[in-house]
């Protein structure tokens, strides 16, 4: 059967109104359910998702993404669970690290990162300093609660000696600083809440909520969520 060049789909015109996208990667469980396999399963297609969406956004024209991939309350989960998230993420940096060359991509890990191995952060700050000339920033949130990261930004600012702060302190202490809010904040599989996610950062961001299982989601799922961006009216309090 012949292409029909007509039906194919033009990637989305980005433009300064829209630098930053965050994702809350959700479902990979159910996904696993749904097919009667074990919720570890759901986690590694999900990885392969991340990496697929990762490089699209990417390509589009955005200055910036950054998904949730570990919150400060997933330790909740059984251990086996959170073995394998862990180990998928180490496997993702060592791949990077071999791949740098090639990508576009500033790899930046954002979170309270020193619960990790100093083994695991010396390879996220290598491949943050090694990378941080790219064009294209990607925030990994990994161990991230944004409770956890405005203590921190707080505790931060008291020990540099600071009595009062102002919201450009806060900005500057928080673990996105130098990165603007995101524009957008897409969360799939569903459930409409933010989960301590980017709480400060979101103030004017607008939300796109899906249905599709993290898993399922593709570079057209991110063109509809960046249409539907395109047609709300942002007015930030004004009129
Ligand atoms: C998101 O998928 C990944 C993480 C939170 C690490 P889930 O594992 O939460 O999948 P569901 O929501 O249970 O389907
Ligand atoms: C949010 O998903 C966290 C990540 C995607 C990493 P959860 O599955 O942990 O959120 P809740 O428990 O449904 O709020
Ligand atoms: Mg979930």
């Amino acid at each position: 059967m012949l292409f029909n060049k007509r039906k194919a789909k033009k990637p989305p015109v980005i433009d300064g109104r829209l630098r930053h996208i965050a994702f809350i990667m959700d479902g990979n469980g159910r996904w696993a359910t749904e097919r009667g396999m074990p919720r570890e399963y759901g986690h590694s297609h999900g990885a392969e998702t991340f990496r697929k969406i990762g490089r699209y956004c990417a390509s589009i024209g955005l200055q910036c993404m950054t998904v949730y991939a570990f919150s400060t309350e997933n330790w909740k989960r059984p251990k086996r669970e959170v073995d394998t998230i862990m180990g998928l993420l180490s496997h993702y940096i060592d791949e990077c690290v071999r791949g740098m060359e090639q990508e576009q991509i500033h790899l930046r890990f954002i979170g309270n990162l020193e619960v990790f191995s100093p083994e695991l952060r010396e390879k996220m700050e290598k491949i943050d300093r090694a990378t941080a000339h790219k064009p294209f920033l990607l925030n990994v949130a990994i161990n991230y609660g944004g409770r956890e990261e405005l203590v921190h930004a707080c505790n931060r600012l008291i020990a540099e000696g600071k009595t009062s702060v102002t919201e450009e302190d806060i900005c500057h202490a928080i673990y996105t600083a130098g990165c603007p809010d995101p524009d957008l904040i897409v969360r799939t599989g569903g459930d409409l809440r933010t989960s301590n996610f980017l709480l400060w950062q979101s103030a004017y961001a607008e939300y796109y909520f899906t249905d599709v299982l993290w898993p399922d989601f593709s570079p057209k799922d991110v063109d509809q969520a960046i249409s539907a961006f395109y047609a709300r009216k942002r007015r930030y309090g004004g009129v």
